[in-house]
């Protein structure tokens, strides 16, 4: 039988969660750690502190291998094998910002006091992980932790691919695991702790891995950036995007995702990972031009359905704009570098009035960013579709929300004064719009 370990994880967010509730689903006894109070308080009374679909039923099945602490001091200390999933948020240059990364890790090597496994899940630049084994080792040598002294730690590195909206799929049935790890210790530990998964494990050095986890995100992203600069050449030829993606897709070399042609890429990750590792490129004089370039050409591409919209009404001032979806993408309630924000910011900027509606974002939105917009006093929170579309000059769908994509759309022409819909996600078929008399723009598509 597989080996139950006891483990630790610092950070409660989606991936420290989600993490420790699929070690717990594998029967290990799993702590998991955060500092903010409000967070650990809602997971004691089985509340979830964010949207992610599944995750409520994965907690209830397993709650009995799992618990949540605000300090860690104590679980650390018996913990066989700690993983830190904190954030690394984006510093003003687009550098990751460790700072929470190093506070964990600083409590961690405090309080261990017998054989132990530290495991980086967070995505941090090459040569972080190697960076925390010599502060741990420096700590240990300067007998500062005399516990610890006298025990084997060592430091992995194991990123995450969890997509928010499929987390809890994603943990249960991932596509790969990456263990990167410098020694036959940490390999074997690792292996066994993800042996009852079915799926390959890739065994690496631990600086392989962290350029692997940049590398992932860096990859999927550009595709996005390069299949958006391919459709809008399609608006210039007259191409079909749609037509092109079939034909490039059916290419087994490029394959069939991460190919949809819409108002550019948002989220926690890839925005954050690019600009992260361009930074980490520059620091070490060298040009990631290819990177860079997808960066640039993201930033130019969440403002095209703004651009189309002044094209054709060239002022939008005093104009009553619905916005259809404010989440960076359906089945989360996320909002990190969406691209609805900078659309929303530059419509009020121009004097406008919006009618807002997410099926699950509206909280989020809120109370976590509307309070920067100038204008937001032109903000009208609606209860539904409906209700955002009325009386509404034109709307903006940011979000391909499955509400937003069965809406009937031969109900705008009684709910808006005049139905211009510009569609940042592709999600109608433009000859069914023109059919229905909708004047209908979107991306790449004929
Ligand atoms: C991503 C990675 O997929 C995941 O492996 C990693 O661990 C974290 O970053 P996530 O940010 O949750 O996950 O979302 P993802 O589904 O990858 O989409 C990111 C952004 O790209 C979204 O804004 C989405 O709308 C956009 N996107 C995605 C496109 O514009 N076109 C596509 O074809 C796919």
């Amino acid at each position: 039988m597989n080996k139950k370990y006891k483990i630790a994880i610092a950070g409660c967010g989606y991936v420290g969660l989600t993490t420790g509730l699929g070690f717990a689903n594998n029967g290990h006894q799993v702590t998991c750690i955060d500092i903010n109070n409000k967070i650990i308080d809602k997971l004691n009374h089985g509340i979830i502190p964010f949207y992610e679909k599944g995750i409520d039923d994965l907690l209830l099945k397993c709650h009995e291998f799992i618990h949540f602490a605000t300090n860690g001091t104590s679980y650390y200390k018996d913990s066989d094998i700690i993983f830190v999933a904190v954030n690394t948020p984006e510093n003003m240059d687009g550098s990751a910002d460790l700072q929470y990364l190093y506070n964990a890790v600083e409590q961690i090597a405090c309080s261990i006091e017998h054989e132990c496994l530290i495991v980086i899940k967070s995505t941090v630049p090459v040569g972080t992980t190697d960076k925390i084994r010599k502060k741990i080792n420096m700590m240990i040598e300067k007998n500062l932790y005399k516990s610890a002294s006298k025990n084997h730690i060592e430091v992995a590195f194991n990123p995450e691919f969890l997509s928010q909206g499929s987390a809890v799929h994603d943990i249960l049935y991932p596509s790969r695991i990456i263990i990167g790890a410098d020694t036959k210790w940490a390999k074997e530990i690792l292996y066994n702790i993800y042996e009852p998964i079915t799926c390959e494990k890739i065994i690496m050095d631990v600086k392989s891995a962290e350029m692997t986890k940049y590398a992932a995100n860096c990859c999927l992203a550009l595709k996005i950036a390069y299949i958006n600069e391919i459709a809008d050449l399609c608006e210039i030829s007259g191409a079909d995007i749609r037509c092109v993606k079939e034909g490039i897709s059916s290419d087994p070399r490029i394959g069939n995702t991460y190919l949809n042609a819409g108002v550019g890429y948002g989220g926690s990750c890839f925005p954050k990972d690019t600009k992260a590792l361009v930074q980490y490129s520059n620091e070490n004089h060298f040009e990631l031009k290819t990177i860079k370039a997808a960066v640039e050409s993201n930033n130019m591409q969440i403002m095209s359905m703004y651009n189309k919209a002044v094209k054709k009404f060239h002022s939008l001032k005093e104009m009553k704009i619905a916005i259809l979806g404010l989440t960076f993408k359906p089945e989360t309630d996320d909002l990190k570098s969406a691209p609805s924000l900078k659309n929303i910011e530059k419509l009020l900027q121009e004097g406008v009035y919006l009618q807002v509606y997410d099926p699950i974002g509206m909280n989020n939105f809120k109370q976590n960013y509307a309070n920067q917009f100038i204008n937001k006093e032109n903000i009208f929170y609606a209860n539904s579709i409906d209700e955002a579309l009325k009386d509404t000059d034109m709307c903006f769908i940011f979000t391909e929300w499955d509400c937003i994509k069965k809406f009937d759309i031969q109900k705008m022409h009684e709910l808006m004064k005049q139905p211009v819909v510009f569609d940042g996600r592709n999600i109608f078929d433009p000859h069914r719009m023109k059919v229905e008399k909708i004047d209908y723009y979107c991306i790449g598509v004929k």
